[in-house]
């Protein structure tokens, strides 16, 4: 079993949509998977709730885990509440803000194999396409500002059930992600 959670001390940067998606991606491709929403503000439940999402999304984590191929945590945006799975997808936007955040909350995750993930990148806009190709050059993956993103969960849906223009190249990407955690030769890790 893979655990895997989408954390941040950033909030609003993406942790639940990438969490559903991927964990969408997964499904898609054969796994068996299940999302466990560990905020407070339970927005991936009530995703859930439209009963859309062909797999199951529960609030906290369960005391027995049942079996599995992927475990999705999606965190509250804290310093406090620390991810306990080995493997962290890191979501943050292109912007010199969550740059200094991800910096500071970075020892606290040392040990851990870390993918930062520069979500939600315009590359229309000059700096942000300059700060996400750093990162993207520093190992980070890459996920753009895309409305189908915005659309599908508004449905209760993830872009694999989106035929719309923009859900192909989005779930290209999320799939590229789904690759990156399944072969951790290719994750960065935390410094
Ligand atoms: N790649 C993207 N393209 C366009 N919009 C996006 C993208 N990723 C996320 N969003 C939008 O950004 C907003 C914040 O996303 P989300 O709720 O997933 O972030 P979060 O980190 O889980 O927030 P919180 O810290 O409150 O839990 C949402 O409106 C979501 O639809
Ligand atoms: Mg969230």
């Amino acid at each position: 079993m893979r655990r895997i959670a989408f954390w941040s001390p950033k909030g609003g940067v993406g942790k639940t949509t990438l969490a559903l998606n991927f964990a969408a991606a997964a499904y898609y491709a054969g796994y068996k998977v299940l999302v466990c929403d560990l905020d407070p503000q339970q927005s991936a439940v009530s995703v859930f709730s439209e009963k859309n999402l062909p797999f199951p999304v529960i609030a906290n984590r369960p005391q027995v885990v049942p079996y599995v191929d992927f475990l999705i945590c999606d965190y509250a945006p804290s310093l406090e509440n620390l991810p306990i799975e080995e493997t962290i997808v890191q979501p943050m936007r292109a912007s010199v803000l969550d740059l200094n955040a991800i910096a500071r909350a970075t020892r606290l995750i040392r040990d851990k194999r870390v993918i930062k993930c520069v979500n939600g990148v315009d590359t229309r806009r000059h700096e942000e396409r300059v700060m996400a190709m750093k990162l993207y050059s520093e190992g980070a993956h890459l996920i753009k500002d895309r409305s189908i993103y915005v659309k599908s969960l508004t449905r209760g849906e993830t872009v694999f059930q989106q035929k719309a223009y923009g859900s192909r190249e989005a779930q290209n990407e999320i799939n590229r992600l789904l690759e990156r955690v399944i072969k951790p030769s290719n994750v960065s890790q935390a410094s």
